[in-house]
């Protein structure tokens, strides 16, 4: 394989999966910095034929940006679309094997997003990875008092990284909410504190803000939005409701998104 562009070589170190079709990979590459919040191309060779040497898509960071020193891996949590083009290439990947990288890019970080009493995540599938590099930062925490996180799937085995959570509430205490969505289960008397449903309904009854004991509104609270597209939308037309909008360098507003598709 001759020297690719500016595509780094790395090696996948560790592999977990979750889930069907849901996986997190772990990957050693040496010289690569981010901010939390960034994402990363993760690429491998392009069949014979095809225009470009590489195929490559986004992922977010899940690793908090000071878990490199020292060691150097990287991790990274990939929802496999069955029909897609790199994703089940790169489920099939197991340690030892090699994969490319490119370097970290996006505005979806802390510093993007103006200072509030709270700031408000919300993630539907693997949009919750660059949640849990940010969460994982000090800077998030002197910058909000208040954090809620809130992670919409459609099993409860998709809730994905239940230790870092746990983690980060054993850290941070009552500042840091965590509010899991399963909508495709129905859930068992023991899985108390998951909701049922989508975010968006819970956005409308205020289901999240009484068991936060917290208001979502435009003089307090910033909102990060990341995942599906359709989310991303809808959450941000009923905050819209609330005189909420899109935050711009040039208009400030309070909420900043990542849409993955
Ligand atoms: C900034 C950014 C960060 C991202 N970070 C992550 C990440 O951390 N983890 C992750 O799993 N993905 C992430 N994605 C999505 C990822 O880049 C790929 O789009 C995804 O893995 C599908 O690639 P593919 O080649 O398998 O499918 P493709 O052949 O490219 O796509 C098939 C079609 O499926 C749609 N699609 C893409 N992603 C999804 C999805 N998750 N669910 C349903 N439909 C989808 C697209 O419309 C696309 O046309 C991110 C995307 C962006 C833009
Ligand atoms: N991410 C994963 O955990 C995972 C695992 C295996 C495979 N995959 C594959 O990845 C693709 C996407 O999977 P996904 O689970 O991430 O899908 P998704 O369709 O984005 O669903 C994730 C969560 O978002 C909710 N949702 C969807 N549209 C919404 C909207 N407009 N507003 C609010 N909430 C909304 C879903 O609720 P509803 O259930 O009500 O739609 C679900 O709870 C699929 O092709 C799937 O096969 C993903």
């Amino acid at each position: 394989m001759p020297e690719i562009l500016h595509w780094k070589k790395a090696r996948v170190v560790g592999r977990f999966l979750w889930a069907e079709r849901l996986f997190s990979l772990r990957i050693e590459a040496p010289e690569v910095s981010f901010t939390a919040g960034q994402f990363v191309s993760l690429a491998l060779p392009a069949p014979a034929g095809s225009v470009e040497p590489m195929l490559s898509r986004p992922y977010s960071f899940v690793n908090a940006p000071s878990s490199v020193q020292g060691g150097e891996s990287h991790e990274f949590l990939i929802a496999e679309l069955p029909q897609g083009t790199l994703s089940p290439r790169l489920a099939k990947l197991r340690e030892g094997d090699a994969v490319w990288i490119g370097s970290a890019y996006g505005f979806f970080v802390c510093d993007e997003v103006p200072a509030a009493d709270s700031l408000w995540m919300m993630a539907t599938g693997a949009g919750i990875a660059p949640f849990l590099s940010l969460l994982r930062t000090d800077a998030l925490w002197q910058k909000f008092p208040r954090v809620v996180l809130a992670h919409g799937v459609r099993q409860a085995r998709e809730l994905v990284y239940p230790e870092v959570i746990a983690a980060v509430q054993r850290e941070r205490g009552e500042r840091f909410f965590y509010a899991p969505f399963v909508s495709r289960e129905v859930l068992r008397p023991e899985q108390r504190g998951i909701f049922s449903g989508r975010i968006t309904t819970a956005l409308v009854d205020k289901q999240i803000e009484k068991a936060a004991g917290l208001a979502l509104d435009k003089e307090t609270a910033q909102v990060m939005l990341c995942g599906n597209p359709a989310m991303v939308e809808e959450v941000q037309r009923l905050l819209a409701e609330r005189g909420m909008r899109r935050h711009r360098m040039r208009v400030p507003g309070q909420i900043t998104v990542e849409a993955y598709w």
